[in-house]
């Protein structure tokens, strides 16, 4: 790789170098905190298991309240969309379990002509949800947006003209065309993507700052919490299958999607798109972003505790390889970008790698492999692995490979 692609990977000041990737251990997943080898399937589910939940809720996402008994309302009757491709409903979502909102949008294309209950890839999107498609019945998100950093206005595709601007990222016709439904939530419903003292999102309607502690919900938490019950509604929906609802999310949102598997085993498979540190990829590598970037640049983003490991990696009692096997035993998928060295495809590898041990435990295949594939290969048992060609982001390419795992993996 150039000099000039390196550099464009992420920030100058951070390593880039495999060589300069420090010595380091993994704790191990399989050995319980009072340092008894977990030795069966039993044991990891009545105690390795919510130990290591637990231990990961409290020290790097947060404690996040109940979600609200389901409230939700279809916006409008299901319709024909995508040139007939597709049916799309768009339901309400209420989050204090009443008719009162607020709430989050959910938008779902399922295929049309479906001859039963279909699959879905459920994700959180980052620009609205009429940036998914080019589908004009989809309104513009009224919701927060972020500022234009260069213009200081508000994001311009928060207005007609960025109807469809994410498309790329979405893939519907490509998903639905292979009998997949794609339901998305736009992640600024739940909780405005901004170090505001807790004063907004879903929040504020749990006691804003009130009360916190070291181990209160950060955004991650949040945005968690409202995958949740797009769930809950999901499994209300005809002609969703809710056993093979899939959980994906690209880079922070990616962080979120594997925080959701861990958390909800209701994800039937996860997919992990970009998710760099904080997600898939080992801290303790101190490869690309680290642990006090994220806490400085994203001080919202995860709790009070994780800041302990700021700059101090080592001392963290648990890797991105602990929170990827919370998932075990079922199917995960990774997927990295060669020119993402910020997000370190390598440590997203390994991080993989690292966690198979739990699905062997439990029974399934893991990675199944112990070096890193070439780019464009799809790799894995169930736990997948993918590196495509190019830079951080979501191609069709990489939505073949969710679709290609997927079809082996999720037997109806
Ligand atoms: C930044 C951040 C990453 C994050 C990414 C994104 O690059 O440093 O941790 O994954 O934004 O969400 O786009």
């Amino acid at each position: 790789m150039s000099a000039g692609a390196v550099e464009s990977a992420g920030p100058p000041g951070f390593n880039y170098d495999e060589a300069a990737v420090p010595r380091y251990e993994l704790p191990d997943p399989l050995r319980t905190e009072g340092g008894e080898v977990v030795k069966d399937a039993e044991m990891w589910r009545a105690v390795r298991r919510p130990e290591l939940l637990a231990l990961i809720e409290r020290e790097m996402f947060g404690k996040a309240p109940a979600r609200p008994a389901l409230w939700s309302k279809a916006l409008e009757t299901p319709a024909e969309a995508l040139g007939g491709k597709a049916v799309r409903h768009r339901v309400f979502v209420s989050f204090t379990g009443k008719a009162e909102g607020p709430g989050m949008e959910m938008l779902v294309y399922l295929p049309a002509g479906a001859k039963g209950p279909v699959p879905v890839v459920l994700g959180l999107n980052f620009r609205g949800n009429h940036t998914v498609t080019d589908d004009p019945a989809v309104p513009v998100t009224a919701s927060w947006v972020p500022n234009d950093a260069k213009a200081g206005i508000k994001d311009h595709r928060a207005t007609e003209a960025g109807r469809g601007s994410e498309a790329g990222r979405w893939q519907v016709p490509y998903a639905v065309g292979r009998g997949y439904g794609v339901a998305t939530i736009y992640y600024g419903d739940i909780d405005p993507d901004e170090d505001d003292g807790w004063k907004n999102g879903v929040h504020a309607l749990h006691g804003g700052a009130e009360g916190r502690d070291g181990a209160s919900w950060g955004s991650i938490a949040a945005w968690t919490w409202g995958l949740r019950l797009g769930l809950d509604a999901l499994e209300q929906m005809p002609g969703v299958d809710g056993k093979r609802v899939i959980c994906q999310g690209h880079s922070r949102l990616g962080k979120t999607a594997l925080w959701a598997g861990a958390v909800d085993e209701r994800f039937a498979m996860v997919i992990s798109n970009d998710s760099g540190a904080g997600g898939a990829a080992l801290n303790k590598r101190i490869f690309g972003e680290t642990v006090g970037r994220l806490n400085t640049s994203f001080p919202h983003w995860f709790c009070g505790n994780f800041r302990k490991y700021s700059e101090n990696e080592g001392a963290m009692p648990f890797d991105a390889h602990s929170l990827i096997a919370l998932t075990a035993p079922r199917p995960l998928l990774i997927t990295s970008a060669t020119e993402d060295l910020w997000a370190d495809p390598k440590g997203e590898f390994l991080g993989g790698l690292h966690a198979s041990p739990v699905w062997r435990l439990l029974g399934a295949e893991g990675l199944g492999v112990s070096e890193m594939p070439e780019p464009m290969r799809l790799v894995g048992g169930r736990v997948g692995y993918f590196l495509r060609t190019g830079p951080h982001d979501v191609t069709q390419e990489d939505w073949k490979a969710y679709l290609d795992f997927a079809d082996r993996v999720l037997k109806p």
